[in-house]
């Protein structure tokens, strides 16, 4: 029987990419996401292209009950992608404070909830892979997307000690911490990407490549893009005053 995986936010950009690839090796998908012709096109090429089933749930995971509904009609899932998420650029006072709890509903509760729920079932088969997607923002504290960052900070720690809670009942996880990619991130946050973040932006397909090998082979965290990998080190060692001013003027 062929293994299934689940992933949140393939209607566009690297959750789509993730989808194609792990179609191409063979898994039956559950496709999740608002956007639902965006979900069936998918799953019709894909069944044009390979043999295997594509389920398509159609969930609003900034909500409870869209959250219950893809939890109750998925299924066994052997690999779980926690992709979906947003974020939005301007000054945290400034914006709707609505759309900023939707965006730790999404990029925290539904993903916590997810790698919960499925997790247990995981453990119980004692095998399973979980990818939540996190950012190169889990390492920033950003003036200007205070919410984002501070969301990706959680993805990413939580995914850290998940990872070691798990790792020995047969459960990886594996956070994506990718740099800028060109997909719909960029017109749902309002922002644009200078010539200089252009050039240094990984391609999407380049990002579901890795992130999908580095699932496969278990590792904890993976840093798409050379020019993204000093990031890390580079905000240990930077005071946090410098550091803010620093991100303040990048995402100005
Ligand atoms: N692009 C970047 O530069 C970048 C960098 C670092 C991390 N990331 C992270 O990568 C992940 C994927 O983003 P992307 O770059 O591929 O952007 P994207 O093209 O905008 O994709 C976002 C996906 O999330 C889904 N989604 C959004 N709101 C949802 C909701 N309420 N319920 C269910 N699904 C929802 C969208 O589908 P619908 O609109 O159809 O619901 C879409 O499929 C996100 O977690 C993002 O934070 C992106």
């Amino acid at each position: 029987m062929r293994e299934v995986a689940l992933v949140t936010g393939a209607s566009s950009g690297i959750g789509l990419e993730i989808t194609k690839i792990l179609a191409s090796q063979n898994y039956d998908l559950v496709i999740c996401a608002r956007r639902e012709k965006e979900l069936q096109d998918l799953a019709e090429e894909i069944s044009r292209q390979h043999t295997v089933n594509c389920k398509v749930i159609v969930a609003d995971l900034t909500t409870e009950e869209g959250v219950d509904l893809l939890i109750k009609d998925s299924g066994e899932i052997d690999i779980l992608v926690n992709n979906a998420g947003f974020g939005i650029l301007g000054d945290h006072l400034d914006m709707q404070l609505g759309r900023q709890l939707e965006m730790i509903e999404l990029n925290i509760h539904a993903l916590t909830r997810l790698s919960h729920v499925f997790g247990n079932l995981m453990v119980k088969k004692g095998k399973g892979r979980i990818m939540n997607v996190a950012s190169i923002a889990s390492y920033i504290s950003g003036p200007s997307f205070a919410v984002y960052c501070a969301t990706k900070a959680y993805v990413l720690s939580y995914s850290r000690a998940l990872h070691k809670e798990l790792k020995n009942k047969g459960v990886t996880v594996t956070a994506l911490c990718p740099g800028y990619v060109t997909t719909g991130f960029q017109e749902v946050a309002g922002m644009e990407l200078s010539k200089m973040e252009k050039l240094t932006a990984v391609p999407v397909k380049k990002v579901a490549e890795i992130a999908v090998k580095s699932m496969h082979k278990g590792k904890r965290e993976v840093m798409p893009g050379i020019v993204n990998k000093p990031l890390p080190l580079v905000t240990k060692i930077t005071p946090m005053w410098l550091h803010l001013i620093i991100v303040k003027w990048v995402l100005k």
